[in-house]
Formats: structure tokens, C-alpha cells, sequence
């Protein structure tokens, strides 16, 4: 490995300059404390981790209905927003810079994570497939509620007041979760909007949500310190999209005037599903023109060749970052990386959160 090889060479992300193009992806951990606060174990876990160019948080619930899992912090609440503090003060320490993602799960979520046991919401009524993780067991999705046209303008402003309030906890920017099934996703993608105002039917209609959100955010934190995260191929929650290339190409030139730090794209399916229709992620790439950041089951020798290739300028890392906190030392040197283990993912204390250990401490 020679000093000069891009994944390992500093790059000019937005607002920021990140010293290598490894990211640490968003990862639910559960491990926030009562109140949905990050406490000390998410101060030490991601501060171990600021060797990353960037680390992105796990998704942080941006209001009360915004919650799907148990156990995931927010970034609503005064506590929440100085528990972060706590976080990103330390990350800032260690040399490191820190995005929160910002998220809302609309249907994926369950009347015992909602205020008031209500129903979880959705752009139309439309049940998800699949059981939901309570925090006591697993329970069958229920029928969200369809969103009133005259509902969705708080759920906007309740992404800026989260923006202003990830700004207030020292985030270097934020993320806008547009992915994987969750709000906005559900209001972009064919599968899950069946809406007949202006926010449904037309692919334009269909990504006003999105864009409104980020038009939010951006007014916050500038476009230069805001990503959004998109999968146009993910079946992870029960949604799909009739034509992905065309909806998702429509998305990236849509978000182009706001001169985002970057765009996130899961490349690909998580849930292992066979890919019917092969998605063209290049194109996508050229349709935003910006910083592309790619994820999905990169390794080592992948993520040296789509950055040297110009095929990705960033590369996130999941697993890998959850077992070696030192990753960026470790892929440089080319040494042996430690496996994660899958059942202290979403649950658990310190350990599987805390304990992996660094490459001298093998
Ligand atoms: C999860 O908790 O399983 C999860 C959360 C956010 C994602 C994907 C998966 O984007």
C-alpha cells in the first residue's frame, strides 16, 4: 500500500476535510438509556471510532413518533441533545467528526414504541409485512394511519427543529435518512405511496417530502454539511419501487441545487433477496454529480478499487466498524480485521459495544 492510494488519502467533503474515505456507516445499536438518551458506553463507542474520515451516528428519531426500536437515541429532548453533546465533545477530542442521522420511521414502528399507544403513520394505510421488535417481543406490524395532507408541514418542521438541535449538541453536519423503508422512503418509493394529493401519485409528488426535508435541513446546517441516504434496490421492510432507476435518478438531479457534502447509497438488497433488475449506480452517481458515498458489503479490495476507479469517493463500513474500532489503521496496514458478533448488535451493555479491541491490543 503506498501513501499515495486514494482510499487512504484526505478528501474535501462539503465543509469539511476528512482524512481518509473510510466512513463509519449508521449503525442501530440500542443502547441509548432511559428517555431514549446516550449515555456514557455511546460517548466511549463512537470516540474509539474517530479515526473514521467521517462517522455517521445511528439513526436518531427527530419527535416521539419518529421511534420504531427500543432503546435508539433521539435528538428531540434537552437531555437528548446534551447526551449527544457529551458524544460529539469527545469525538472533537479524539480528532475525529461526527454527522447525526437524522430519521423517521412512519409504518415501521408499533403502538407500543408511539406517545399515547397510537398507531405508527405512513403516507397511506398500508400494513407492512413482518414483526416488530418491542423491546418485550416480537409483534406483527399494524395498520398505520395515513398522514393528513395538512399533517405533513410538522413533520417538516420537526426535522429543522432537529437540525437545530443536532447543530446545538456540536454535530459537524447531518444526515437525512432517506432509506431503507422508513418515512420518506415510504413516500418515495411506488410500493407503500398510494396518496392522490401532492404528495402521491406522480414520481414529482412522490419525492416532495424528501426534498421539502432537506430543504429544511439545509436552511439549518447549509448544504454543505447535509447528506441523504437513498436505496433504491432495498426490499428491507416490505417496500419496493415500480421503476428505480428512473425514480432514483429523478431524486439525485432534484437534489443537486442544494450542493449536498454528499449522497449515501446502499447499494443493493439487505435482505439477500435476488436482484430482479439490475440497478445502474454509476449512472445514479453522474445524475447527482457530487460526492457519492457507497455501501453494501464493501470489503477491503473493493473499496481500494471503486475509489481508485472514480466509481465512489467515499466508502461507509457497518460490521466492520462495529469490531474494529481502529479500522481505518487496520485496512491501511492490510492486517487481520475481528469478526462482529450478530447477538450483541441490538442489544446489550458494554460488551459487543465497547470491549473489541485495537490492533496492538490483539
Ligand atoms: C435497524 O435497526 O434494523 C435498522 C435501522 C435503520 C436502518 C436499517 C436498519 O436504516
Amino acid at each position: 500500500m503506498t501513501d499515495s492510494t486514494p482510499l487512504f488519502q484526505p478528501l474535501t467533503l462539503g465543509a469539511l476535510t476528512l482524512p481518509n474515505r473510510l466512513v463509519m456507516a449508521p449503525l442501530t445499536r440500542n443502547r441509548a438509556l432511559d428517555g431514549n438518551v446516550p449515555g456514557p458506553l455511546t460517548v466511549t463507542y463512537y470516540t474509539q471510532r474517530a479515526s473514521a474520515g467521517l462517522i455517521i451516528t445511528e439513526a436518531s428519531p427527530i419527535c416521539p413518533e419518529g421511534h420504531g426500536y427500543p432503546r435508539t437515541p433521539g435528538i428531540h429532548s434537552a437531555e437528548q441533545i446534551a447526551g449527544w453533546r457529551a458524544v460529539t465533545d469527545s469525538v472533537h477530542a479524539a480528532g475525529g467528526r461526527i454527522f447525526m442521522q437524522l430519521w423517521h420511521v412512519g409504518r415501521i414502528s408499533h403502538p407500543s414504541l408511539q406517545p399515547g399507544g397510537a398507531a405508527p403513520v405512513a403516507p397511506s394505510a398500508l400494513k407492512p409485512a413482518g414483526q416488530v421488535w418491542t423491546g418485550s417481543g416480537l409483534e406483527d406490524y399494524v395498520m398505520p394511519r395515513a398522514l393528513a395532507r395538512d399533517e405533513f408541514p410538522a413533520i417538516v418542521e420537526a426535522y429543522r427543529q432537529a437540525a437545530i438541535n443536532a447543530r446545538d449538541a456540536g454535530f459537524d453536519g447531518v444526515e437525512v435518512h432517506g432509506a431503507n423503508g422508513y418515512l420518506l422512503d415510504q413516500f418515495l418509493r411506488s410500493s407503500t405511496n398510494l396518496r392522490d394529493d401532492d404528495y402521491g401519485g406522480s414520481l414529482q409528488n412522490r419525492a416532495r417530502p424528501l426534498l421539502e426535508v432537506v430543504g429544511a435541513v439545509t436552511s439549518v446546517f447549509g448544504g454543505d454539511r447535509v447528506g441523504v441516504r437513498l436505496s433504491p434496490e432495498n426490499r428491507f421492510n416490505d417496500i419496493s419501487d415500480a421503476d428505480p432507476q428512473t425514480t432514483f435518478t429523478y431524486v439525485a438531479v432534484a437534489l443537486r441545487p442544494f450542493n449536498l457534502a454528499y449522497l449515501h447509497v446502499l447499494e443493493g438488497d439487505m435482505t439477500g433477496q435476488p436482484v430482479t433488475t439490475p440497478f445502474d449506480y454509476p449512472a445514479l452517481k453522474t445524475a447527482f454529480g457530487g460526492c457519492y458515498m457507497a455501501n453494501c458489503g464493501y470489503d477491503r479490495s473493493r473499496a481500494l478499487a471503486a475509489v481508485a476507479d472514480g466509481q465512489a469517493d467515499l466508502i461507509a463500513f457497518g460490521r466492520a466498524f462495529i469490531a474494529n474500532p481502529d479500522l481505518p489503521a487496520r485496512l491501511k496496514a492490510d492486517a487481520p480485521l475481528t469478526e462482529a458478533d450478530p447477538k450483541t448488535f441490538y442489544s446489550g451493555e458494554a460488551h459487543g459495544y465497547i470491549d473489541y479491541p485495537t490492533l496492538g491490543a490483539v
